[in-house]
C-alpha cells in the first residue's frame, strides 16, 4: 500500500461520512424538542419515510437495534414466542436485547437459505396454544439477509409467511437495497409487515438513525417505548435532516454498491471457489464467504490498505458502501488475488 492511498474500509456500510449536501443540510436544519414533537425537520423524515414505505406513521429512533427492540416489545407478549432466523441480527447481533428487553421468548429457525420457510413458520403457528406449544405472537423477518450475503426476500416467502396472520415485524435494515436490487419497491414488502424499520445510517449514508413505520395507534405506542428504552431526542432535526438527504439521494445509487459488490464476488470466486459464497444469489451490497485462512486474508488485506472483518467464525464480510469507488475496489481485487492461502 503505498501511504498516499486512503484507506479501503469494508468492513461494513455504516463507516460513511456525510456527504457536503448532507452536511449542510444539518447546519441549515430546523429544530425543535422532539420530545415534544415539535421538531419540524424530525416530524418532515418521519412523513417522508412513512410514506415511503406506505404506512401511516413513522418514528425516528436513535439506531436499527432500537427500532427492531421497539417492534419486538409491541408485538411480542409475555408467554409467547417470536420467531426469527437463527443468524439474523435481532437473534445474533444485539448483544442478547431480545431477552433483555422483550417479554417474549425467540423461537429461531433455519435461516441459511437468507429467508425463513413459510412451511416452517406455518407449523409453529398451527402448533402454538392447542398442542402444549407457546402461542407465537410475532415473526420478525431480515430483508436484505446480512448474514446470507444481503439477499433479498422472495416477495412469496414474505406473502406467504404474513397470511398466517401473525404479526410481522420487518428488520429491513437494507430495505432499500431490496428495492433497488428486485425492482420491488419497498411499499410492496412493507405491505405484508405490521412494523418496518429502516436504517438511514447504512446503505445510505446518513451520520445517525433509523426509522420504525407501522399504523398510526402502534406508532404511538413506539413513542412510548421509545422514551422507555431513553431513545426519545431533542433538537434531533440537526441528524434527522441528514436523513432526509439520504432518503431523497441515496436510494437509487446503491444499485453501483451493488455493482462494485458483485466484482468482490467475482474476484473471491476466482480466488477460492464456492468457499460458501453462491454467486446466483449474490444481488447487493453484502459479500460473505468462508475462506481457508480468514485471519491471514484479513491481515493481508490490511497490509494492502483493506479493511475488512469477520462476522462469524470463519466467516469474512466484504461490504460496498457510498465512500467505496470503483478505484478501491480494484485494490481490493487485486488484494484478494494475490491473498497467499
Ligand atoms: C440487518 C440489521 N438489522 C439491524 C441492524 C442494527 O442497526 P444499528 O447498528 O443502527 O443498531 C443492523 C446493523 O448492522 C443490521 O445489519
Amino acid at each position: 500500500m503505498s501511504p498516499s492511498e486512503p484507506v479501503v474500509d469494508l468492513r461494513s456500510d455504516t463507516v460513511t461520512r456525510p456527504t457536503p449536501a448532507m452536511r449542510k443540510a444539518m447546519a441549515d436544519a430546523e429544530v425543535g424538542d422532539d420530545g415534544y414533537g415539535e421538531d419540524p425537520t424530525v416530524r418532515a423524515l418521519e412523513e417522508a419515510f412513512a410514506e415511503r414505505v406506505g404506512k401511516a406513521a413513522a418514528v425516528y429512533v436513535p439506531s436499527g437495534t432500537m427500532g427492531n427492540q421497539i417492534a419486538l416489545r409491541l408485538l411480542g407478549a409475555p408467554g409467547t414466542s417470536v420467531i426469527a432466523g437463527q443468524r439474523s441480527h435481532v437473534v445474533a447481533y444485539e448483544q442478547g436485547a431480545f431477552g433483555t428487553n422483550g417479554s417474549a421468548q425467540a423461537l429461531t429457525v433455519d435461516d441459511r437459505t437468507g429467508s425463513l420457510d413459510p412451511a416452517e413458520v406455518a407449523w409453529f403457528v398451527e402448533a402454538g396454544g392447542p398442542h402444549h406449544w407457546l402461542p407465537v405472537s410475532a415473526v420478525c423477518v431480515e430483508n436484505t439477509h446480512m448474514p446470507s450475503g444481503g439477499r433479498p426476500w422472495p416477495l412469496e416467502h414474505l406473502a406467504a409467511i404474513a397470511s398466517l396472520g401473525v404479526p410481522v415485524h420487518l428488520d429491513g435494515a437494507r430495505l432499500f437495497n431490496a428495492e433497488v436490487a428486485t425492482g420491488i419497491p419497498a411499499a410492496t414488502y412493507a405491505a405484508h409487515a405490521t412494523t418496518v424499520m429502516c436504517c438511514l445510517s447504512k446503505g445510505l449514508g446518513a451520520p445517525v438513525g433509523s426509522m420504525l413505520a407501522g399504523a398510526a395507534d402502534l406508532i404511538e405506542a413506539a413513542r412510548v417505548e421509545r422514551k422507555r428504552l431513553g431513545g426519545a431526542m431533542r433538537q434531533a432535526g440537526v441528524v434527522a435532516a441528514a436523513g432526509l438527504v439520504a432518503l431523497d439521494h441515496n436510494v437509487e445509487r446503491l444499485a453501483d454498491d451493488h455493482a462494485r459488490a458483485r466484482r468482490l464476488v467475482d474476484a473471491v470466486g476466482e480466488r477460492w471457489g464456492a468457499c460458501g459464497l453462491d454467486p446466483a444469489t449474490a444481488a447487493t451490497n453484502v459479500v460473505v464467504f468462508a475462506p481457508p485462512d480468514p485471519a491471514g486474508l484479513l491481515a493481508h488485506l490490511a497490509a494492502a490498505g483493506v479493511r475488512a472483518a469477520t462476522i462469524a467464525v470463519g466467516v469474512v464480510r466484504l461490504v460496498t458502501h457510498l465512500d467505496v469507488d470503483d478505484a478501491a475496489i480494484d485494490r481490493t481485487v487485486a488484494a484478494l488475488r494475490s491473498s497467499p492461502a
